[in-house]
Protein backbone atom coordinates (compact mmCIF):
# COMPACT_ATOMS: atom_id res chain seq x y z
CA UNK A 1 0.00 0.00 0.00
CA UNK A 2 1.49 3.79 -1.34
CA UNK A 3 2.61 5.52 2.19
CA UNK A 4 0.45 7.77 3.56
CA UNK A 5 -2.65 5.48 2.60
CA UNK A 6 -4.10 3.49 5.20
CA UNK A 7 -7.13 1.40 6.35
CA UNK A 8 -9.60 3.24 8.83
CA UNK A 9 -12.17 1.13 10.53
CA UNK A 10 -15.30 1.48 10.06
CA UNK A 11 -16.57 4.61 11.08
CA UNK A 12 -20.15 6.58 11.29
CA UNK A 13 -18.97 10.37 10.70
CA UNK A 14 -20.94 13.16 9.09
CA UNK A 15 -17.68 13.58 7.42
CA UNK A 16 -15.93 10.67 6.26
CA UNK A 17 -11.95 10.97 6.98
CA UNK A 18 -10.01 9.05 4.50
CA UNK A 19 -9.34 5.94 3.60
CA UNK A 20 -8.78 2.80 1.44
CA UNK A 21 -11.21 0.04 1.17
CA UNK A 22 -14.98 -0.92 1.24
CA UNK A 23 -16.07 1.06 3.67
CA UNK A 24 -19.62 2.31 4.43
CA UNK A 25 -20.75 5.56 6.44
CA UNK A 26 -24.00 6.40 7.38
CA UNK A 27 -24.49 9.72 9.09
CA UNK A 28 -26.86 8.71 11.62
CA UNK A 29 -24.65 6.81 13.62
CA UNK A 30 -25.72 3.48 13.12
CA UNK A 31 -22.37 1.13 12.82
CA UNK A 32 -21.79 0.12 8.93
CA UNK A 33 -21.73 -3.66 9.65
CA UNK A 34 -25.79 -3.30 10.73
CA UNK A 35 -26.83 -1.78 7.47
CA UNK A 36 -27.67 -4.55 4.80
CA UNK A 37 -30.05 -3.17 2.40
CA UNK A 38 -29.48 0.00 -0.20
CA UNK A 39 -31.67 0.71 -2.76
CA UNK A 40 -30.36 2.29 -5.80
CA UNK A 41 -31.94 5.67 -7.38
CA UNK A 42 -31.64 5.57 -11.34
CA UNK A 43 -31.87 1.84 -12.91
CA UNK A 44 -29.15 2.45 -16.04
CA UNK A 45 -25.72 1.80 -16.17
CA UNK A 46 -24.44 3.18 -13.19
CA UNK A 47 -26.68 1.06 -10.95
CA UNK A 48 -24.90 -1.95 -12.37
CA UNK A 49 -21.75 -0.78 -10.99
CA UNK A 50 -23.20 0.44 -7.77
CA UNK A 51 -24.82 -2.95 -7.72
CA UNK A 52 -21.98 -4.88 -8.33
CA UNK A 53 -19.81 -2.78 -5.86
CA UNK A 54 -22.59 -3.05 -2.78
CA UNK A 55 -22.75 -6.82 -3.82
CA UNK A 56 -18.92 -7.29 -2.78
CA UNK A 57 -19.62 -5.18 0.23
CA UNK A 58 -21.75 -8.22 1.25
CA UNK A 59 -24.58 -5.88 0.90
CA UNK A 60 -28.29 -6.40 -0.95
CA UNK A 61 -30.16 -4.10 -2.86
CA UNK A 62 -34.19 -4.72 -2.48
CA UNK A 63 -35.38 -2.42 -4.98
CA UNK A 64 -34.65 0.14 -7.91
CA UNK A 65 -36.65 3.04 -8.22
CA UNK A 66 -36.42 4.96 -11.09
CA UNK A 67 -38.64 8.53 -12.26
CA UNK A 68 -39.06 6.72 -15.52
CA UNK A 69 -40.89 3.36 -16.87
CA UNK A 70 -37.62 1.25 -16.67
CA UNK A 71 -37.02 -2.94 -17.64
CA UNK A 72 -36.53 -4.33 -14.58
CA UNK A 73 -33.20 -4.19 -14.34
CA UNK A 74 -32.33 -7.03 -12.03
CA UNK A 75 -33.71 -10.30 -11.69
CA UNK A 76 -35.85 -10.84 -8.54
CA UNK A 77 -35.04 -6.83 -7.44
CA UNK A 78 -38.25 -4.82 -7.45
CA UNK A 79 -38.62 -1.71 -9.69
CA UNK A 80 -40.48 1.31 -8.01
CA UNK A 81 -41.77 4.15 -9.88
CA UNK A 82 -40.35 7.65 -8.67
CA UNK A 83 -40.74 9.01 -4.97
CA UNK A 84 -44.68 7.92 -4.38
CA UNK A 85 -43.88 4.42 -5.31
CA UNK A 86 -40.70 4.56 -2.87
CA UNK A 87 -43.01 5.63 0.14
CA UNK A 88 -45.90 2.92 -0.64
CA UNK A 89 -42.92 0.46 -0.75
CA UNK A 90 -41.48 1.51 2.47
CA UNK A 91 -45.17 1.53 4.02
CA UNK A 92 -45.61 -2.51 3.02
CA UNK A 93 -42.36 -3.77 4.55
CA UNK A 94 -42.90 -5.98 7.12
CA UNK A 95 -40.58 -3.89 9.59
CA UNK A 96 -41.11 -0.64 8.45
CA UNK A 97 -39.35 0.84 10.98
CA UNK A 98 -36.14 -0.66 9.76
CA UNK A 99 -34.68 1.55 6.88
CA UNK A 100 -32.65 0.63 4.23
CA UNK A 101 -29.81 2.80 3.05
CA UNK A 102 -29.82 4.76 -0.24
CA UNK A 103 -27.00 4.99 -3.50
CA UNK A 104 -27.76 7.37 -6.07
CA UNK A 105 -26.83 5.88 -9.46
CA UNK A 106 -27.48 8.54 -11.84
CA UNK A 107 -23.94 9.42 -13.90
CA UNK A 108 -23.67 11.43 -16.49
CA UNK A 109 -23.66 15.70 -15.84
CA UNK A 110 -27.07 14.67 -13.69
CA UNK A 111 -25.49 16.06 -10.37
CA UNK A 112 -28.17 18.27 -10.07
CA UNK A 113 -30.74 16.02 -9.99
CA UNK A 114 -28.64 13.88 -7.77
CA UNK A 115 -28.46 16.27 -5.31
CA UNK A 116 -32.66 17.17 -5.08
CA UNK A 117 -33.61 13.59 -5.32
CA UNK A 118 -31.03 13.29 -2.25
CA UNK A 119 -32.74 15.71 0.11
CA UNK A 120 -36.18 13.65 -0.99
CA UNK A 121 -34.85 10.54 0.24
CA UNK A 122 -33.30 12.16 3.34
CA UNK A 123 -36.93 13.60 4.02
CA UNK A 124 -38.01 10.43 4.29
CA UNK A 125 -35.69 9.33 6.77
CA UNK A 126 -33.39 7.09 4.19
CA UNK A 127 -29.52 7.37 5.12
CA UNK A 128 -27.19 7.94 2.37
CA UNK A 129 -24.26 5.51 1.65
CA UNK A 130 -20.72 7.03 1.09
CA UNK A 131 -19.24 4.34 -0.97
CA UNK A 132 -15.21 3.39 -1.78
CA UNK A 133 -14.17 0.87 -3.79
CA UNK A 134 -12.02 -1.72 -2.27
CA UNK A 135 -9.05 -0.56 -5.18
CA UNK A 136 -9.44 3.24 -5.23
CA UNK A 137 -6.56 4.88 -2.73
CA UNK A 138 -8.12 7.79 -0.27
CA UNK A 139 -5.47 9.76 1.70
CA UNK A 140 -6.08 9.63 5.61
CA UNK A 141 -6.82 13.49 5.62
CA UNK A 142 -9.14 13.45 2.62
CA UNK A 143 -12.69 13.68 3.56
CA UNK A 144 -15.11 12.76 1.85
CA UNK A 145 -19.34 13.97 2.48
CA UNK A 146 -22.58 12.24 2.69
CA UNK A 147 -23.17 10.28 -0.28
CA UNK A 148 -20.30 10.58 -2.32
CA UNK A 149 -18.44 7.40 -4.04
CA UNK A 150 -15.34 6.65 -5.18
CA UNK A 151 -15.11 3.95 -7.63
CA UNK A 152 -12.54 1.13 -9.12
CA UNK A 153 -8.82 2.61 -8.69
CA UNK A 154 -9.24 5.96 -8.51
CA UNK A 155 -7.60 8.21 -6.37
CA UNK A 156 -8.01 11.05 -3.58
CA UNK A 157 -4.86 12.57 -2.50
CA UNK A 158 -4.10 14.48 0.55
CA UNK A 159 -6.36 17.10 2.04
CA UNK A 160 -9.06 16.81 -0.80
CA UNK A 161 -12.62 17.35 -0.04
CA UNK A 162 -15.08 15.83 -2.35
CA UNK A 163 -18.46 17.23 -1.69
CA UNK A 164 -22.17 15.55 -1.33
CA UNK A 165 -23.57 13.00 -3.41
CA UNK A 166 -20.31 13.74 -6.12
CA UNK A 167 -18.99 10.80 -7.76
CA UNK A 168 -15.14 9.90 -8.30
CA UNK A 169 -15.45 7.54 -11.30
CA UNK A 170 -13.20 4.69 -12.27
CA UNK A 171 -9.18 5.62 -12.54
CA UNK A 172 -9.76 9.17 -12.26
CA UNK A 173 -7.43 10.91 -9.89
CA UNK A 174 -8.52 14.03 -8.08
CA UNK A 175 -4.33 15.71 -6.45
CA UNK A 176 -3.52 17.28 -3.49
CA UNK A 177 -5.52 20.54 -1.94
CA UNK A 178 -8.75 19.84 -4.28
CA UNK A 179 -12.45 21.04 -3.76
CA UNK A 180 -15.05 18.97 -5.14
CA UNK A 181 -18.34 20.97 -4.86
CA UNK A 182 -21.69 18.65 -4.32
CA UNK A 183 -23.19 16.87 -6.56
CA UNK A 184 -20.11 16.62 -9.15
CA UNK A 185 -19.28 13.75 -11.38
CA UNK A 186 -15.42 13.16 -11.73
CA UNK A 187 -15.58 11.74 -15.07
CA UNK A 188 -13.70 7.53 -15.81
CA UNK A 189 -9.39 8.23 -16.28
CA UNK A 190 -10.01 12.40 -15.22
CA UNK A 191 -7.17 13.79 -13.68
CA UNK A 192 -7.41 16.93 -11.75
CA UNK A 193 -4.10 18.08 -11.02
CA UNK A 194 -3.90 20.04 -7.54
CA UNK A 195 -5.07 23.10 -5.53
CA UNK A 196 -8.51 22.98 -8.18
CA UNK A 197 -11.99 23.80 -6.93
CA UNK A 198 -14.93 22.36 -8.70
CA UNK A 199 -17.93 24.09 -8.12
CA UNK A 200 -21.67 22.29 -7.79
CA UNK A 201 -23.19 20.42 -10.57
CA UNK A 202 -19.73 20.00 -12.63
CA UNK A 203 -19.09 17.35 -14.70
CA UNK A 204 -15.76 16.32 -16.04
CA UNK A 205 -16.00 14.48 -18.66
CA UNK A 206 -13.99 10.83 -18.89
CA UNK A 207 -10.05 11.57 -19.80
CA UNK A 208 -10.02 15.27 -19.53
CA UNK A 209 -7.11 16.74 -17.68
CA UNK A 210 -7.18 19.63 -15.35
CA UNK A 211 -4.54 22.34 -14.53
CA UNK A 212 -3.48 23.47 -10.79
CA UNK A 213 -5.28 25.95 -9.53
CA UNK A 214 -7.74 26.03 -11.70
CA UNK A 215 -11.21 27.20 -10.95
CA UNK A 216 -14.30 25.11 -12.55
CA UNK A 217 -17.60 27.35 -12.15
CA UNK A 218 -20.40 25.89 -11.02
CA UNK A 219 -22.81 23.53 -13.36
CA UNK A 220 -20.31 23.62 -16.40
CA UNK A 221 -19.29 21.05 -18.29
CA UNK A 222 -15.72 20.19 -19.54
CA UNK A 223 -15.94 17.86 -22.64
CA UNK A 224 -13.85 14.00 -22.58
CA UNK A 225 -10.94 14.62 -23.40
CA UNK A 226 -10.03 18.32 -22.77
CA UNK A 227 -7.39 20.17 -21.61
CA UNK A 228 -8.11 23.01 -18.76
CA UNK A 229 -5.52 25.14 -18.29
CA UNK A 230 -7.65 28.12 -17.65
CA UNK A 231 -11.13 28.70 -15.31
CA UNK A 232 -14.37 27.49 -16.20
CA UNK A 233 -16.90 30.06 -16.58
CA UNK A 234 -20.11 29.04 -13.89
CA UNK A 235 -22.95 26.91 -16.98
CA UNK A 236 -20.44 26.81 -19.42
CA UNK A 237 -18.81 23.57 -21.67
CA UNK A 238 -15.25 23.74 -22.60
CA UNK A 239 -14.01 21.01 -25.13
CA UNK A 240 -10.57 20.05 -26.55
CA UNK A 241 -7.24 21.00 -26.12
CA UNK A 242 -6.28 23.18 -25.04
CA UNK A 243 -10.00 23.31 -23.54
CA UNK A 244 -12.14 26.24 -25.33
CA UNK A 245 -15.92 27.48 -25.03
CA UNK A 246 -18.29 25.37 -26.86
CA UNK A 247 -21.17 26.78 -25.22
CA UNK A 248 -21.40 29.50 -22.48
CA UNK A 249 -23.74 29.63 -19.98
C1 LIG B 1 -18.76 18.02 -24.24
C2 LIG B 1 -20.06 17.25 -24.40
C3 LIG B 1 -20.84 17.29 -23.08
C4 LIG B 1 -20.84 17.97 -25.49
O1 LIG B 1 -22.02 17.27 -25.73
P1 LIG B 1 -23.08 17.91 -26.77
O2 LIG B 1 -23.50 19.27 -26.30
O3 LIG B 1 -24.14 16.90 -26.99
O4 LIG B 1 -22.19 18.18 -28.02
P2 LIG B 1 -22.32 17.59 -29.49
O5 LIG B 1 -22.09 16.13 -29.52
O6 LIG B 1 -23.59 18.13 -30.08
O7 LIG B 1 -21.08 18.28 -30.22
C5 LIG B 1 -21.02 19.69 -30.42
C6 LIG B 1 -19.68 20.01 -31.03
O8 LIG B 1 -18.66 19.84 -30.03
C7 LIG B 1 -17.72 18.84 -30.46
N1 LIG B 1 -17.39 18.03 -29.30
C8 LIG B 1 -18.26 17.38 -28.50
N2 LIG B 1 -17.61 16.78 -27.50
C9 LIG B 1 -16.30 17.04 -27.69
C10 LIG B 1 -15.15 16.68 -26.98
N3 LIG B 1 -15.23 15.94 -25.88
N4 LIG B 1 -13.96 17.12 -27.43
C11 LIG B 1 -13.90 17.88 -28.54
N5 LIG B 1 -14.96 18.27 -29.26
C12 LIG B 1 -16.15 17.84 -28.82
C13 LIG B 1 -18.43 18.04 -31.53
O9 LIG B 1 -17.52 17.48 -32.43
C14 LIG B 1 -19.28 19.11 -32.18
O10 LIG B 1 -18.45 19.87 -33.02
P3 LIG B 1 -19.04 20.53 -34.37
O11 LIG B 1 -20.10 21.49 -33.94
O12 LIG B 1 -17.83 21.18 -34.98
O13 LIG B 1 -19.58 19.39 -35.17
C15 LIG B 1 -19.84 15.76 -24.73
O14 LIG B 1 -19.47 15.58 -26.07
C16 LIG B 1 -18.81 15.11 -23.85
O15 LIG B 1 -17.58 15.19 -24.04
N6 LIG B 1 -19.34 14.43 -22.80
C17 LIG B 1 -18.55 13.68 -21.89
C18 LIG B 1 -19.01 12.22 -21.90
C19 LIG B 1 -18.28 11.42 -20.87
O16 LIG B 1 -17.12 11.60 -20.60
N7 LIG B 1 -19.00 10.53 -20.25
C20 LIG B 1 -18.49 9.72 -19.18
C21 LIG B 1 -19.64 8.91 -18.66
S1 LIG B 1 -19.24 8.03 -17.19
Amino acid sequence: MASGFFILPQLSFQLVQGHTGCYRIQENGQHADQMTEVVLWGGTGHSRVLRELLSHLGMVVPAVIDNREIEAPFAGVETIRGIEGLKAWLDRRADGSIKPSYALAIGGGYGRDRLAIANDLDDLGLPPITLVHPTAMVASDAVLALGSQVLIGATVATCVRVGRCSIINSRASVDHDCVIGDGVHIGPGATLCGQIEVGDGVFVGAGATVLPRIKIGPDSTVGAGAVVIKDVPAGSTVVGVPARLQKAQ
